[in-house]
């Protein structure tokens, strides 16, 4: 079996979802359930015995140690973080507990299992750590894409501390021989993505009459992966990666922020159509302090040597995430209630509104 962190979140449900749907591998989810992680992404596992939901902190050495013991993983998929910018800017205090200080402990709990296992056990073993394109930093319009030795300049509490925790992951590596992989992805995009972050609160605040409030000018660029094919991808990763790499995971679909709104809401004209474009909601607000002007991913590498390409392209793959938004706007309803509004009045209450 593996072990699954931060599995009842956006990409590690969907990758949980996945991984049970194409085999029979069981996976053990160790998730703390933050604001950010919702059982009712799980919920069509409830009654599948192949799905060990474990409620708990990655911090907790004892319990981590206990579950490798207990179920003997051969590998462990590591999505277990604090993940929104806005949220790090606003209180980094989480961020480096969890993404930097609980990173640590599980990589210390694995070093001290793998010491447990036989020649062939240890050489089984993979650590696959999923990390993200922020850690290289901010790019012009004319900077050639991020490749994997594009040097590390993380701009946000959150960057730097998903930087700390990629650079534990190699030092284990180099110093202790722990049997690393490492994928660096691009802005997913897809189902059961809490609304906190641009798509899902595009369409959440459409839908609901509210104003689309962009940051700045909207000309920001980031390149944004379908959830599906970053999950293929780490199982990918996971099967024929080399031992320390790590692979940069992107869609080759760079698109500025405004674009990707606009998009949305002709896409939300055609499929829910209100009395007015929603277009209209459109509202520039004060900008993200240290806010990165563009991400671009050179996605060569783990297409030349693990020969895997996204499936979806933009277009197809956002018209199913709205369409799923649509079909589920209980799962909205009920992930919006209790902590969002606290976390929406702090991130926009003071966000002034200006002209374009
Ligand atoms: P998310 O915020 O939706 O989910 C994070 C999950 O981790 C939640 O279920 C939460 O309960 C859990 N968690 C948080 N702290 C924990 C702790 N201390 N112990 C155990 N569980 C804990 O995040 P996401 O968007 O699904 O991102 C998953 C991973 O992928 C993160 O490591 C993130 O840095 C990385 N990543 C995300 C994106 C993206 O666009 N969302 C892109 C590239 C990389
Ligand atoms: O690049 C990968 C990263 O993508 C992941 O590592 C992060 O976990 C994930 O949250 C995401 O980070 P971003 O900051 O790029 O995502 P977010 O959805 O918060 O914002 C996308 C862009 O949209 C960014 O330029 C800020 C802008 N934005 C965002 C919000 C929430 C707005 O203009 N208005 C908004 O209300």
């Amino acid at each position: 079996m593996i072990l699954v962190t931060g599995g009842a979140g956006f990409i590690g449900a969907n990758f949980v979802l996945d991984w049970l749907a194409s085999q029979d591998e069981p996976v053990i989810n160790l998730d703390k359930l933050t604001y950010a992680g919702n059982p009712d992404n799980l919920s069509q596992l409830q009654a599948d015995a192949r799905h060990i939901f474990v409620h708990g902190d990655i911090c907790d050495r004892a319990l981590v140690s206990a579950l490798l013991t207990q179920y003997q993983p051969r590998a462990i998929v590591h999505f277990a973080a604090e993940s929104h910018v806005d949220r790090s800017i606003h209180g980094p205090g989480d961020f480096i507990r969890t993404n930097v200080d609980g990173t640590f402990s599980l990589l210390e709990a694995t070093r001290a299992y793998l010491s447990t296992l036989d020649d062939a056990g240890k050489a089984g073993f993979r650590f696959l750590h999923v990390s993200t394109d922020e850690v290289f930093g901010t790019l012009s319009t004319t900077d050639p894409a991020f490749s994997e030795t594009t040097p590390y300049a993380p701009n946000s509490p959150y960057s730097a501390s998903k930087a700390a925790s990629d650079h534990l992951v190699r030092a284990w590596h180099h110093t202790y021989g722990l049997p690393v992989l490492t994928g660096n992805c691009s802005n997913n995009y897809g189902p059961l993505q809490f609304p906190e972050k641009l798509i899902p609160l595009m369409i959440a605040n459409a839908l609901g009459g509210k104003p689309l409030p962009i940051y700045g000018d909207g000309q920001q660029i980031r390149d944004w992966l379908y959830v599906g094919d970053h999950c293929a991808a780490l199982r990918r990763v996971l099967q024929a990666g080399q031992l320390g790499e790590t692979y940069n995971i992107g869609g080759w679909n760079e698109k500025a922020n405004l674009d990707v709104v606009h998009t949305l809401c002709d896409l939300l004209d055609e499929l829910k159509p209100s009395t007015q474009s929603y277009r209209v909601q459109i509202s520039f607000v004060t900008d993200r302090p240290g806010h990165d002007r563009r991400y671009a991913i050179d996605a060569r590498k783990i297409e030349r040597e693990l020969g895997w390409r996204p499936q979806e392209t933009f277009e197809t793959g956002l018209r199913k995430t709205v369409q799923w938004y649509l079909d589920h706007q209980d799962w909205v309803r009920k992930v919006q209630s209790g902590e969002y509004q606290q976390w929406m009045s702090t991130n926009y209450a003071q966000r002034q509104e200006a002209s374009a």
